[in-house]
């Protein structure tokens, strides 16, 4: 395994991440973790990621010093680096031209870290403090236009550090670099899968946990499905999930979960039918945060009443992905730790008095779906596109009805069977219809209609942080619409969304 001090970077998880993809366990741990815990670990690489911090500055954080003589690898990126160099007797200034974006490298050193790496490559900078002088000990290895000193390692300690990012995909090559740590210069063999991620979550889980109950959500998304498999596989029948129904699922949904659980899980479920209390709630309601709001606090409540009837349960299992925790700064415990959680509705909060178990916290999607295939999970859930919390109610512009609410499900339901069937939906990331509240004149026969107007948003991201609108094929929006305005009764008009984020957001509340 590999080791990601983090020193507060937006990038430990996306370290961590580059190297499991090349089949090598990675954790993340505090920068301040000691050589005696990190002998505990037994990694065969240590990654000093990046941060916001001026090592000059005091109160900088540092790692243990003694780690640089452990005789495991080490790899300092952008922050990592200033602080190997500095630590090992090298001089860090703020530089003369701050760097953030592409820039050109040249490498002049092709041994171990940047073998079958050309001379010129593009990298990705973001720094505004570099190395400006390493004692003899070190060997430059690249250089850019404005930091002389953009890659070295030491000449007698197993210590390699680059002032660019790697890890991100704006330096092309940064994967070879990775792979050349890890590989040549780590001796990792790379046979770690992800299916032993499973195994280690389900022992942490199983010392977590002991004998008492957990208590898991459902959401009919592949989270809270592989949140729910992988304690399955750890507690068996100490397992209880809750699915509420609030009436804002899409078309057959409940049932589709029910299903699925069934056969997948022999454990105790409760179905919760709040329709009733969620539209009553929303009666009136038309602000988005407002909507929100409300399905918050009664999700909240429902599934408080609930867990009360689940007698003995200690902890409480949510399907928080790494991507959910939006950091300022930092992972959790990391230094300048200040998060903020996405504006997540189906969340619960602390005063429950359920302890958290989060095993996929530090996975992204792409990982936890390839999880979920290892753990038997049917491809139809594991690639479901996500759907947020608060469900049809942000879908549902205006006031949120039944009436309302079926017209846009039957819509919805449309346009995801004719994606499926032209075999589009695996290669969009998000598709789903909008009822607007607006109604437009139309001609059905020969009378004059003044129905609903139905918006489609398809669209293509990699985070959902940005996005793209998906370029449909014209003929595949014609069936769509068709059928729409055929089938759902009371819409007599279909449009196309082609916004992307930003500066619109994915969905329209
Ligand atoms: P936006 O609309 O912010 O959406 O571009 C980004 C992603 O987040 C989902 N989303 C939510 N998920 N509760 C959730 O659980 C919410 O309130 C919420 N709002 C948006 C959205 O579907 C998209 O995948």
């Amino acid at each position: 395994r590999v080791l990601v001090l983090d020193f507060g970077s937006q990038y430990a998880q996306l370290i961590a991440r580059r190297v499991r993809e090349n089949n090598v366990y990675c954790e993340i741990v505090r920068h301040d973790i000691t050589v005696e815990q990190i002998a505990h670990h037994a990694p065969r690489g240590l990654i000093l990621s990046g941060g916001p911090s001026s090592v000059y500055e005091p109160g900088a954080p540092r790692c243990d010093a003694r780690l640089f003589n452990m005789g495991i690898p080490v790899l300092g990126i952008c922050y990592g680096m200033q602080l190997a160099c500095d630590t090992l007797g090298g001089k860090v200034d703020s530089a003369p031209a701050r760097e953030y974006g592409r820039s050109q490298c040249i490498v002049t050193e092709h041994a171990d870290l940047f073998a079958g790496v050309p001379d010129k490559i593009d990298v990705w900078m973001s720094h505004g403090d570099q190395v400006s002088r390493v004692s003899d000990d070190f060997v430059p290895l690249a250089k850019t236009g404005t930091c002389p000193i953009a890659a070295v390692k030491h000449k007698t300690l197993p210590v390699y550090a680059m002032q660019f990012h790697p890890e991100v995909t704006h330096t092309p090559l940064g994967g070879t670099i990775l792979h050349n740590f890890l590989t040549a210069i780590c001796g990792c063999s790379g046979t770690w899968r992800l299916g032993d991620f499973a195994k280690e979550a389900i022992l942490k889980m199983r010392a977590q946990i002991g004998d008492a109950r957990v208590i898991c959500g459902l959401s009919g998304g592949v989270d809270s499905a592989v949140t729910a498999a992988l304690l399955y596989r750890a507690i068996g029948p100490k397992l209880s999930c809750i699915l509420v129904d609030n009436g804002l699922l899409r078309k057959d949904e409940q049932a589709g979960v029910i299903a699925e659980f069934t056969n997948h899980f022999k454990t105790d479920l409760h179905v919760v039918e709040g329709e009733k209390r969620f539209l009553e709630a929303l009666a009136g309601v038309t602000e988005p945060q407002a909507k929100r709001k409300k399905i918050g606090y009664e999700f909240i409540e429902c599934f408080k009443d609930e867990a009360k009837k689940i007698e003995d349960a200690r902890f409480l299992a949510q399907g928080t992905l790494y991507p959910d925790v939006i950091e300022s700064g930092a992972a959790p415990d990391g230094p300048a730790a200040t998060i903020k959680l996405h504006h997540n509705v189906g969340g619960l909060p602390a005063e429950l008095g359920f302890e958290l178990v989060e095993p996929l916290r530090d996975l992204f999607k792409d990982e936890v779906r390839k999880l979920g295939l290892e753990l038997g999970l049917p491809e139809d859930l594991v690639w479901r596109h996500p759907f947020p919390g608060p469900g049809l109610a942000v879908r549902c512009l205006g006031e949120v009805t039944k009436p309302r609410l079926d017209v846009l499900r039957e819509a919805d339901a449309i346009m995801i069977a004719e994606i499926k069937a032209a075999g589009l939906y695996r290669s969009t990331s998000q598709a789903f219809a909008v009822l607007l509240p607006v109604q437009s004149v139309g001609v059905m026969g020969d009378a004059r209609t003044y129905e609903n107007v139905v918006a489609l948003r398809c669209v293509n991201t990699d985070d959902f942080m940005t996005a793209d609108w998906s370029h449909l094929p014209y003929d595949v929006l014609a069936r769509i619409s068709t059928r729409i305005i055929n089938e759902v009764k009371g819409v007599n008009r279909v449009c196309y969304d082609i916004s992307s984020k930003p500066p619109a957001t994915i969905e329209w509340e």
